[in-house]
């Protein structure tokens, strides 16, 4: 069993057979990761550079993890350290790394389409792990792996993405996945942070997160992206909190066994009170345990494909 793309840019036109792939496989490494020694020999030999333009901790720390779990050589590249503070281009500092020989670049920019122009440019392997406000199929996979854990399955599950829709990479690459794996999917935030005609993915839109909590099994929150001026778009952080945020007061009026994700970093009081940051609806640490294990999956089998 192989991966139908040699690179991973994002999970819209995956076919589900390779998500599903993807899942199984994590299965195999998430065991591993319960082991004494978590390490095994599958990537040796192979070198992975980890492209890193945009701030991060879980994702940047979760593929290293991942790689050196894989027993693979490993280089973290930081546009704060490197010589694109003297002015070398993109594709400059591109063609350097890759002149010393790797076979995978784990790349995060702010502009969409980084993936797509470093396939253009590179012989690598390239897997997205953020590209702007496009996607983040890494996260995408590690929330499915993660439903799924906990509900056994992802079809025909009710999951409803709430929040900043409208400058989210999580949200698009979720929304691809979910319906690939026959999830109905549904989004709710404000009219400001709902892009326009995004009914036309196939997913159902609503603003009220009363609805959400009362019609679906699994709420996946996301965080208010500030540093994308998405404050522009609502009135005020608490007045945000006021109409949307998921509180224990608003879960238990509909006394739901509700699941909640959220991608990191949380923006406590804001998306999610601290009360369910904390509680027994959520499994956001779960979901940064899983990611290792999905991105070992991705890794392995983008990394062993011929
Ligand atoms: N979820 C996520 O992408 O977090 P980081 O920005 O910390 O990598």
């Amino acid at each position: 069993m192989s991966l139908s793309n040699r690179h991973l840019l994002g999970l819209y036109g995956v076919p589900k057979e390779d998500i599903q792939l993807i899942l199984d496989t994590a299965t195999t490494f998430r065991e591993v990761l319960e082991r004494p020694i978590k390490k095994v020999p599958t990537l040796q030999g192979k070198t992975i550079v980890n492209l890193f333009y945009e701030n991060s901790t879980r994702t940047r720390i979760s593929f290293e993890l991942a790689q050196k779990r894989l027993s693979a050589d490993t280089i973290n590249f930081s546009t704060s350290t490197s010589s694109t503070k003297k002015g070398e281009t993109f594709k400059d500092t591109v063609r350097n790394i890759e002149a010393m020989k790797v076979d995978m670049i784990v790349v995060r920019h702010q502009s969409a389409g980084v993936p797509q122009y470093l396939t253009r440019i590179s012989k690598a392997n390239i897997i997205n792990a953020g590209d702007g406000i496009h996607e983040h199929p890494t996260q995408g996979l590690l929330d499915m792996y993660s439903i799924r854990e906990r509900l056994g399955r992802l079809e025909g599950l009710k999951v409803c993405i709430v929040g900043d829709v409208a400058h989210s990479r999580v949200a698009l690459s979720n929304i691809f996945g979910l319906k690939a794996m026959g999830a109905q999917v549904t989004v709710c935030g404000p009219t400001t942070m709902i892009p326009i005609g995004i009914e036309s993915l196939g997913v159902k839109v609503i603003h009220s997160i009363d609805d959400a909590i009362a019609n679906n099994d699994v709420l996946n929150v996301l965080r208010i992206q500030l540093e994308r001026n998405a404050g522009v778009r609502i009135p005020s952080l608490r007045e945000y909190h006021q109409y949307f945020g998921v509180t224990t007061e608003r879960i238990e009026k509909y006394n739901r066994d509700i699941l909640i994700l959220h991608p990191g970093p949380i923006n406590r009081g804001v998306e999610l009170s601290s009360e369910v940051a904390d509680g027994p609806y959520q499994v956001i640490l779960d979901q940064v345990t899983n990611g290792v294990a999905i991105r070992m999956a991705v890794l392995y089998l983008l990394g062993t494909m011929h």
